[in-house]
């Protein structure tokens, strides 16, 4: 068993690396130069060089606002035929192929936990390429997509150290009350990829429970005063999504259910709380 980091640099492929290295899995990893996902020569080039047994592809386009506006049309390669490429090339070494997915291909309107038989129905740019990408992976008898929400890990800044540093700097901090997902450590998202690694089709992984991101805000600003670390923030305001100036729309409520994956994980998925508040203490 070889596997193959694409797109080594983000904040999930960091952690997916890390976790590798740490567990002593066997593996490889590409950038975005090394092989590039639009690129099938250079792909195919990688792989004949390395052999893997599983892609795990981390690479994508992430700028949900941009997407809709300058990114559309590189939102579309990346997390279209991008995926595309790289299902083609599992496909024709029969090798398996692990994709990343996102909440964000659900409208959000659903008042209970999304499985994933669930309708999608994506509201942006972004959600709307990452559903044509991960049909392309899991068309595929080896192919598999996770569906997250919400990654934060150390490896790169992202929505936690941005609250963070928010807390840390400014007066007044607000955040947008009626938009709830769950918070998700990379550090156990690369966990569940690796050991979901032989399964097919679709699965959910998120932490466990949901929040808003006011109330994440909120949590992290008690966590960060807890820990007893120079906080300039002396309040945190609720603002609704419809009064923020957003290029692109989220979905209100994209909790996803874990339990088709609890099945496979050897131990329960830990709740967002304790996740993060590992993070953070590890972190500051
Ligand atoms: N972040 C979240 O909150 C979140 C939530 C749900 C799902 N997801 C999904 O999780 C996955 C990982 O996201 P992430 O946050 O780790 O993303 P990220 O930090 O933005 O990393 C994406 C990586 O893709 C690489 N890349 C860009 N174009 C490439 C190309 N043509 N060929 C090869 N690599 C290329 C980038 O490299 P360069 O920087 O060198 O271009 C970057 O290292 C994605 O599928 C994303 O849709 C993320």
């Amino acid at each position: 068993m070889k596997f193959w980091v694409v797109g080594k640099d983000g904040l999930l492929g960091r952690e997916m690396c890390d976790f590798f290295d740490k567990n002593g899995v066997y593996f490889v990893a590409s950038s975005h130069g090394g092989a590039d996902i639009l690129d099938e020569k250079a792909l195919l080039a990688f792989y004949n060089k390395h052999k893997p047994s599983h892609i795990v592809n981390c690479a994508a386009y992430v700028n949900v606002d941009e997407a809709e506006g300058k990114g559309k049309e590189l939102a579309y390669l990346l997390n279209v035929e991008g995926p595309k490429n790289l299902t083609r090339l599992a496909k024709k070494e029969e090798i398996r192929l692990l994709h990343i997915g996102t909440d964000y291909v659900f409208d959000g309107e659903k008042k209970t936990d999304y499985t994933e038989t669930d309708e999608t129905n994506p509201i942006n740019e972004y959600g709307r390429t990452k559903l044509l990408g991960e049909r392309e992976v899991i068309c595929y008898e080896k192919g598999l997509c996770l569906r997250t929400a919400s990654i934060y890990g150390k490896s790169k800044p992202g929505i936690i150290s941005g609250m963070i540093d928010a807390v840390k700097s400014k007066e007044v901090v607000q955040h947008i009350s009626d938009q709830i997902s769950t918070p998700t450590y990379a550090k156990d998202l690369a966990e569940a990829i690796f050991q979901i690694r032989d399964q097919s089709g679709l699965f959910h992984f998120t932490n466990e429970g949901s929040v808003s991101r006011y109330e994440l805000l909120l949590y992290v600003w008690h966590l960060v005063k807890e820990l007893g670390l120079d906080v300039k923030c002396r309040e945190v305001k609720a603002v609704l999504q419809k009064d923020c100036s957003r290029a692109a729309k989220r979905p209100l409520r994209s909790v996803l259910s874990n339990k088709k994956i609890e099945k496979f994980l050897q131990k329960p998925i830990r709740k967002w709380e304790e996740a993060l508040r590992e993070y953070v203490e590890e972190i500051c």
